[in-house]
């Protein structure tokens, strides 16, 4: 059987040059990196060159700039948690977005518990904040404002150095953090450019190792560690370093950014043909999030009268692997967050499918793909109880006619 992996905003497959260096300093290689004998100190070379690689594929100036951790989860909790006790002097006060991914939403919510106050700002229908919405919401308590750089769930690219533009305008330093877990490798990520002063990144996302992350902290932010011990990565996050998952990590990025213009070029045919396709072979089916402002290779869609579980079972049993939200959040009976966000009723956002491809993928994974797709939605549809009176719910109508033009 034809086995297609279209779930890459979930994690992605090691690439073997990553893989042979985590290998040889894993085995070959094992020293502990805070050792001062050769074995450590060999081990520490390889780890500071990961730093300058991170350095070099973000335009930090500096490797005192990036912590490792244990992924994009640790580095959002660092990067908000640190920055909102290390300023708590000068305000209480929080912004961030409805659709950001569970590590910065829950953070914040028990921030939220801890005495800080958070505004969680609305999206539009395709899950763009606007700079306008963020402006607004500032206080002479805003202290932290954290938006993610793209969505997991429907790839849609948030307007983030504009946001940085306005928040550097203001009198007052506010602390800006972007979780560019999914933008990292697939757009244009360049901290001066995006006017970020925090930024967090994950390994497993750009075919590097999982369990390994990034944070950069623009020298001069007010932060703190929200872990103590030793005094590793600068005392910034304390234990003894993933040393392979680093070092793993620093050539995926290094990779990934190299490569970034023709993966992208490349993933955005392959998007382009399979929203083509969908949309035009498939009635009553809605593309959720920016139709051109989203990360290349990812799609997500909501297919009236289904569960996104059905369509995902059934695909799996054909090979394809694909997710019916995100992968935190799939597992569980609730809709999406962010769909919801986005002002899609409950029931049809029950039906969603998110589509996530990579550099390995193919046309004739698109085409394995979609051939499939029908007939899974047309049986699904025939035993559904929704689909009995067979006509659109006025959102999905709207939605459908106007993805078709
Ligand atoms: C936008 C975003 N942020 C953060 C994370 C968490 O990263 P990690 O799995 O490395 O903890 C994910 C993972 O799906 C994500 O998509």
């Amino acid at each position: 059987m034809r086995k297609v992996y279209f779930d890459h905003a979930a994690t992605t497959p090691v690439d073997p040059a990553v893989a042979e260096l985590v290998m040889k300093y894993t085995t070959e290689h094992f020293g502990n990196p805070s050792s001062i004998h050769n074995f450590g100190r060999e081990v520490k070379k390889a780890v500071e060159h990961a730093r300058e690689q991170v350095v070099k594929a973000i335009g930090a100036s500096h490797v005192g700039e990036i912590a490792f951790c244990s992924g994009g989860t640790e580095a959002a909790n660092m990067a908000i948690r640190g920055a909102a006790y290390a300023n708590k002097q000068k305000g209480n006060h929080i912004i961030t977005t409805a659709v950001e991914h569970h590590c910065v939403l829950s953070t914040c919510e028990q921030l939220a518990k801890e005495g800080f106050e958070v505004t969680v700002l609305p999206v539009d229908q395709y899950g763009r904040v606007s700079v306008e919405d963020v402006r607004n919401a500032l206080t002479d308590k805003t202290i932290l404002v954290s938006i993610m750089h793209a969505n997991n769930e429907v790839g849609t690219i948030m307007p983030i150095a504009e946001i940085g533009k306005m928040l550097k305008s203001q009198d007052r330093k506010i602390i800006f953090h972007t979780d560019a877990v999914q933008s990292i490798g697939k757009l244009p990520v360049n901290v001066d450019d995006l006017n970020v002063d925090i930024l967090t990144f994950s390994g497993h996302k750009i075919y590097g190792p999982k369990g390994i992350g990034a944070m950069y902290l623009r020298r001069g932010t007010w932060w703190q560690p929200i872990m103590y011990g030793g005094g590793q990565e600068r005392r910034r996050r304390p234990g003894t370093e993933n040393a392979p998952g680093i070092i793993g990590l620093g050539k995926a990025v290094e990779i990934a950014v190299e490569n970034r213009e023709e993966y992208a070029e490349k993933l955005t045919k392959l998007r382009e043909k399979l929203v083509d396709r969908v949309l035009n072979s498939i009635p009553n089916v809605k593309l959720n999030g920016h139709p051109t402002e989203c990360i290349p290779g990812h799609a997500s869609f909501c297919f009236e009268f289904i569960e996104g579980e059905s369509m995902l079972l059934s695909l799996d049993m054909l090979g394809i692997a694909i997710s019916s939200g995100s992968a935190c959040t799939s597992g569980s009976l609730e809709p999406s967050h962010v769909l919801l966000a986005m002002g899609i009723p409950k029931e049809i956002a029950h039906g969603s499918l998110r589509v996530s491809m990579g550099k390995y993928n193919t046309e004739e994974d698109v085409d394995y793909f979609v051939d499939n797709l029908i007939p899974i939605i047309e049986r699904l549809r025939k035993m559904s109880p929704l689909a009995g009176s067979a006509s659109c719910t006025p959102c999905a109508c709207a939605s459908c006619d106007e993805n078709k033009k």
